[in-house]
């Protein structure tokens, strides 16, 4: 499969390992792909830039300035231009600061400055791989979506034998071919998911707000993307990144989000609404901090504006529109009467019987319910998978 006009940047740290992307960057020019050498100083213990700089047909950067002609290396444009950065092999070093923001090197500048796809292929010792910081870490990235080419099993460097070994430059390749050919079954389509919880004010410090992490929305958000949809992602506060390529509205309040969601809807052919969205604020926010005084105080609250009735009563043919509901009692029941009153196509029932499913894990277990009142349970998964199952749904629906 060929990778023409691919502009492929590969950031090789210092791991005996290194000497494997000479392979791999032979076989990507093989493939026609442009392909440009970041290497981090270690790296250079391990192979030469000239080896790299010959095989990639272009001089390989590794430093923010080139002393001899006083030519900066611009990051930004390096991270802008390319369509797949890859960090192989990468060092539990370079992992951990990937995943805490640390630049002090050339590739650690392009990869905080990269709006493109990124994958990171860990070579290291197996004891190293299975510790519990390097697999936060390791979550930690994939939770900013970029995508991981699993170490392999095999005889390490150490003399050691188990998991923490390169991919293989074929399997590398592979990898990046399955990718760019990938199929995109929601290419063209607009998406607008609601996430997070709101915080209705009650005086300019204090206000009500719920437990909802966001993690449920983000998911969906970013395995719509990765089907090709453009997706607008509406969020209230909470402390997640923002999944690649997708277009981010922050809110605050449940009005605000109604503002948000009535703005992108009319566009959208896909709404799913997952935001834990307050269903009552308070009837009058207090200017001033609202001061301890004797005996109780009573926050009077209005109802909010329910905005998935609001997006149901304007739902068109071709729009497919998701809801959100958790409930404590009659559970089946009262999620398919939530999905006829609000003009639903699916609702989606969160359990809270279940040990790991709920709002701030990284597991959830759902059930989905049609219009017609078809049931689909599920298994408890991470919140990445569920997602994945519902968004295959919605591309069904969607007749693709
Ligand atoms: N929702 C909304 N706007 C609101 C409240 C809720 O759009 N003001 C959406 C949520 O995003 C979710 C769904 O409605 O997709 C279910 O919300 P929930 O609060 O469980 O249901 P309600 O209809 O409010 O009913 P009840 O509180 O009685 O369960």
């Amino acid at each position: 499969m060929s990778l023409k006009d691919k502009n492929i940047v590969i950031g090789i740290c210092g791991s005996i390992a290194a000497y494997k992307i000479a392979s791999l960057v032979r076989l990507l020019v093989k493939e026609k792909a442009s392909v440009q050498v970041l290497m981090t100083p270690d790296a250079k213990e391990f192979i030469t830039p000239l080896t790299l700089a010959t095989l990639s047909k272009r001089p390989v950067l590794s430093d923010y300035i080139d002393r001899y002609t006083g030519t900066w290396n611009n990051h930004v444009e390096l991270g802008l231009n390319a369509d797949l950065l890859l960090v192989a092999p990468a060092t539990a070093n370079t992992l951990s600061k990937m995943a805490h923001g640390s630049c002090d090197n050339l590739l650690l500048a392009t990869y905080l400055s990269a709006r493109c796809p990124v994958m990171f292929a860990p070579a290291m010792d197996l004891d190293m791989w299975h510790h519990p910081s390097t697999q936060e870490n390791v979550k930690r990235l994939l939770g900013f979506g970029n995508i991981l080419i699993a170490p392999e099993s095999g005889e390490l460097a150490s003399g050691l034998v188990g998991e923490g070994r390169l991919a293989e430059p074929e399997e590398i390749l592979q990898q990046i071919q399955q990718f760019f050919y990938r199929p995109l079954p929601l290419k063209g389509k607009k998406a607008l998911v609601s996430a997070g919880p709101t915080h209705e004010a009650i005086d300019p410090v204090r206000f009500i707000g719920n437990h909802s992490s966001g993690k449920m929305g983000y998911a969906i958000a970013s395995a719509l993307q990765s089907l090709g949809a453009s997706v607008t992602l509406v969020s209230g506060p909470t402390q997640l990144p923002t999944p690649p390529n997708v277009n981010r509205h922050d809110v605050t309040s449940a009005q605000e989000m109604l503002a948000a969601c009535t703005t992108y809807s009319d566009a959208s052919d896909i709404i799913v609404m997952s935001a834990a969205v307050a269903d009552y604020t308070p009837l009058k926010v207090a200017s001033q901090k609202i001061k301890k005084k004797d005996g109780n105080l009573e926050i009077a609250l209005k109802k909010t504006t329910d905005i998935l009735t609001t997006l149901g009563k304007k739902k068109t043919a071709s729009q497919t529109l998701v809801g959100f509901a958790l409930e404590t009692e009659n559970e089946l029941q009262n999620a398919q009467d939530k999905l006829k009153r609000k003009n639903l196509d699916y609702i989606v029932l969160n359990s809270m019987r279940d040990e790991g499913a709920g709002f701030a894990g990284d597991t959830n277990k759902v059930t989905v319910i049609d219009r017609k009142g078809q049931v689909q349970q599920f298994e408890l998964k991470s919140k990445q998978q569920v997602a994945d199952d519902i968004v295959a749904i919605i591309a069904a629906h969607q007749g693709l």
